[in-house]
């Protein structure tokens, strides 16, 4: 399948695939899939079926819950980051955030649900029993205790307490960049690619994401809410690197990034360095 076929049918499918939940709660059921119908930029999924429809496309519909599992894992992230305990935040995607249409504790377990939701759908896949388990262990590492969730951790503990760049940048890699990462990468599982062009898509991944959380910086800084889709002027008590750096050395660095990484997707199998620079030249334009 073409690349940009399958985005489109996976937005179909993601659209299309919100759970049965029988219960007598009167809301929940609608609350657990309204943030992913929402939208969003669908970055991380569509980093994965990028590889797969570049490497082996046969596989890209098989490639649909991985995916969905991502944007699982990554929404769950997005509704736990706006609750009051943490970013504090009223909107998202463009619309009232959970704890703001329905309150804290269906927020709280929408998120839960959307977790563990998350590592159900990669059991569904129809894919090779060893691929999967590399799927969970991938998703499970970098969604949690080895990249997303110790980032946040870091993240909101240390509020109001200004970082050396060293430590800021171990924060976004957590918080950030690594289920970027790993997006790639379960790609490359899934394709069955070869070990040394998995590790180059990783780390690649590691900077793609990096860039993605400076961006996102970026964006804070110089948005409107309503362009952005969320809050924006928010990081002020946050280690970002608009804050540590000054917008404009910030904006300098995210130039400098957007042509390193142009430049070394070139170096890619041709199919997937395609598919990439048709995902990524948007994200490599200035921010206005
Ligand atoms: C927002 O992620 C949180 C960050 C990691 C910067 P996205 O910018 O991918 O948000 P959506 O999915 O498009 O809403
Ligand atoms: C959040 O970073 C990263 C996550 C893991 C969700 P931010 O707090 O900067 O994300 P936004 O700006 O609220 O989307
Ligand atoms: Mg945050
Ligand atoms: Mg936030
Ligand atoms: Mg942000």
């Amino acid at each position: 399948m073409q690349y940009q076929q399958s985005m489109k049918e996976f937005e179909q499918f993601l659209q299309a695939s919100a759970p049965q939940i029988p219960s007598f709660h009167p809301y929940f059921a609608t609350a657990f899939w309204e943030m992913l119908l929402y939208g969003g930029k669908r970055f991380r999924p569509n980093l994965l079926l990028a590889v797969v429809s570049g490497l082996r496309p046969i596989m890209t519909k098989n490639a649909f819950l991985p995916a969905l599992a991502l944007e699982c894992l990554h929404t769950y992230s997005l509704i736990h980051d706006d609750l009051p305990c943490m970013d504090n935040a009223s909107l998202r995607r463009g619309k009232p955030t959970l704890h703001t249409t329905y309150d804290e504790v269906s927020a709280t377990l929408v998120g839960d649900g959307l977790n563990t939701y998350a590592f159900y759908l990669l059991s569904c896949a129809k894919l090779d029993p060893s691929v999967q388990i590399q799927l969970v262990k991938e998703l499970a590492y970098a969604g949690g205790i080895g990249g997303m969730v110790i980032g946040q951790a870091l993240d909101c503990h240390f509020e109001n307490q200004a970082l050396p760049l060293e430590q800021l940048q171990e924060i976004h890699s957590n918080k950030t960049a690594k289920l970027i990462a790993a997006s790639l990468k379960m790609g490359a599982i899934i394709a069955n690619a070869a070990d040394p062009l998995t590790q180059d898509l990783w780390d690649f991944g590691l900077r793609l994401g990096l860039f993605f959380q400076i961006r996102d910086d970026v964006i804070d800084a110089v948005q409107e809410a309503a362009q952005a889709g969320k809050p924006t002027r928010n990081d002020g008590q946050k280690n970002s690197y608009v804050n540590l750096l000054g917008l404009a050395q910030a904006k300098e660095l995210l130039q400098a990034e957007s042509s390193a990484l142009a430049t070394s997707i070139e170096a890619f199998p041709k199919p997937i360095a395609k598919n990439l620079s048709m995902l990524l030249g948007d994200y490599f334009k200035e921010i206005v």
